[in-house]
């Protein structure tokens, strides 16, 4: 009996906190369309997994009358819980509390489950929707945004981290998110800049929205700072479970085999005819990848972004593979800035993880241009160059038509630790097209012929004979084999078991010193 009075006291709080920054400010967060910190938890994790931690957190500020405005928590949840039974961390945003904004307290709450998903060894997810740095707390809130970053600079490749963006995130807040692996935006109502429309008149009399500077459509279409778009925030969180399917709890872990009903010797007819006959002719690489990958379920990453190079995930007879391929639908297929600091990043994020990486070629070279060259085409194409020659985990490609150029090396070939280099029939690996390779080779002989156009077009067949195929590359063993294209998912599957065990290593160093 004695207990009760302290007991009711108990819940009495717990009940307060569950309110956050009160009834009204969760209505007006409710007519913004947006959800509570807590609902948004609640959407995310399996049904009653959620322990919350520190909800008795008070601010500690006395400035500016902030001690007569105290809410239990402060203006983040924190806590662990589960997604499809695993362990992760999460930390939501309370806009309801001082408008999400960071503070002392709060940046110790994030700080404090940062620090036990590095020791336990499970991911962090970060919901998002804040004002930034809590402006009555000045110099302090900023102390707690430098150890939030630092956090998320060393838990890089050891846990996996997610942002979701479900609101305003602004100024040198941006730099959490933009330091973790994915950023998951949500149409219309979130946004990301480091100065907002009003600064940006200020200083450069550019009149522009918050959704044209920063929304998710821009930030997934242009910027490429956006990993994935969703409609709404429920999608949103789905996105993170179905992305978690993929990557393992952290660095020193496997990712999950997940076994599922598609035969791992399906053959696949339409890949024999899926390559046009003319080599200038698009195809869709991703409908190549669907046919190959389990249940035709490619979960694809920086979708708009850069889209002559595709990169996502997908199983393979169960096993858990990053996918990079070049996308022929899309500027040929080309190699140019963009495309190669997008893959090169998704190709050192799993090779951090331990997800196998399958990449298929069909590319034309490098993009040429002005633009380009002055744009730094040189150290951007070097990243992606650094980023497969670096990484150790089981790397299979598959070519299916061009390999030219330096193009060829780059994308993981046999000569940069490639474990299994397959191409089809239709595949053309040489150091450049016929065309070009005609016309500096024999420009002469063409120049002096009585009719140069027949005779190009002959020294262009003659080449296309001689160099544009699969042969030459596998009479040196540059190429594994040669294989039908209906074979091709039975016969990665079979290579991926067989790289199970695989164990390389890079010489002993502190770290590279990629060419950022
Ligand atoms: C303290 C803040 C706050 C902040 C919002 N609030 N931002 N309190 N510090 N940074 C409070 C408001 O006073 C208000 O309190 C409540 O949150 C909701 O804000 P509203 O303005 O009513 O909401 P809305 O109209 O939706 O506008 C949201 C907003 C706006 C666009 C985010 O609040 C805003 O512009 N805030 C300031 C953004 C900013 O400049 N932050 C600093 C960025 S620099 P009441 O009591 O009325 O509910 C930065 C540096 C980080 O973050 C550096 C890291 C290295």
């Amino acid at each position: 009996m004695a207990q009760e009075p302290k007991i009711d006291e108990l819940m009495q709080k717990k009940a307060q906190a569950q309110l956050g920054g009160g009834e009204a400010r969760i209505e007006a967060q409710h007519q913004r369309g947006r959800l509570t910190a807590r609902e948004r938890i609640e959407l995310l994790l399996d049904k009653g997994s959620f322990r919350e931690l520190d909800s008795f957190v008070l601010h500690r500020t006395t400035d500016f009358g902030l001690d007569q405005q105290k809410y239990l928590g402060d203006s983040v949840v924190t806590g662990w819980g589960t997604i499809s039974q695993r362990l992760v961390y999460v930390f939501s945003q309370d806009f309801t509390v001082f408008g999400g904004s960071l503070g002392e307290a709060h940046a110790e709450k994030v700080c404090k489950i940062m620090d036990m998903a590095m020791k336990n060894g499970a991911p962090v997810i970060g919901l998002n929707d804040s004002g930034g740095a809590r402006i009555q707390e000045g110099v302090v809130s900023l102390g707690g945004y430098a150890d939030i970053f630092l956090r998320n600079t060393l838990a890089s490749g050891v846990i996996p981290q997610i942002s979701v963006i479900m609101g305003p995130c602004a100024g040198g807040a941006v730099y959490s998110p933009a330091l973790t692996d994915f950023i998951i935006m949500v149409r219309n109502s979130s946004y990301m800049f480091i100065t907002g429309p009003d600064v940006v008149k200020a200083v450069t009399h550019e009149d522009v929205s918050f959704e044209a500077l920063g929304g998710a459509d821009v930030h997934s279409e242009i910027s490429g700072v956006s990993h994935l778009n969703a409609e709404s925030e429920a999608d949103a969180l789905l996105s993170v479970r179905k992305l978690l399917t993929f990557l393992p709890q952290n660095n020193m872990e496997d990712p999950p085999f997940i076994s599922n009903g598609d035969d791992p010797l399906r053959m696949e007819e339409t890949l024999d005819t899926i390559v046009p006959d003319d080599p200038g002719k698009p195809y869709d690489i991703k409908e190549v990848i669907r046919l190959i990958v389990d249940d035709r379920q490619f979960f694809e990453i920086q979708e708009a972004y850069a889209a002559n190079i595709v990169i996502g995930f997908a199983r393979l007879g169960g096993y858990s593979i990053g996918i990079v391929a070049n996308q022929p639908a899309v500027l040929a297929g080309v190699l140019d800035i963009n495309s190669s600091e997008k893959a090169a990043r998704f190709v050192r994020f799993c090779d951090a993880f331990n997800i196998p990486v399958l990449t298929f070629v069909d590319v034309p070279g490098f993009l040429p241009g002005v633009s380009q060259e002055h744009g730094g085409i040189i150290r951007s194409g070097s990243k992606l160059l650094y980023a497969f020659c670096e990484a150790t985990v089981p790397k299979m490609t598959v070519i299916t038509r061009k390999a030219y150029g330096g193009a060829y090396d780059v994308m993981s070939s046999k000569h940069i630790r490639g474990d299994v280099n397959l191409a089809w029939p239709s595949a053309e690996i040489a150091v450049m097209g016929p065309e070009g390779a005609v016309n500096i080779i024999f420009r002469k002989d063409i120049k002096q012929a009585e009719d140069p156009e027949k005779r190009k077009a002959d020294l262009v067949a003659d080449y296309r004979a001689k160099f544009a195929n699969p042969y030459i590359a596998a009479s040196r063993g540059y190429i594994d084999d040669i294989i039908r294209p209906r074979e091709t998912r039975p016969r990665l599957i079979n290579s991926l078991a067989m790289l199970s065990n695989k164990r390389d290593s890079n010489p002993p160093k502190k770290h590279g010193c990629i060419p950022l």
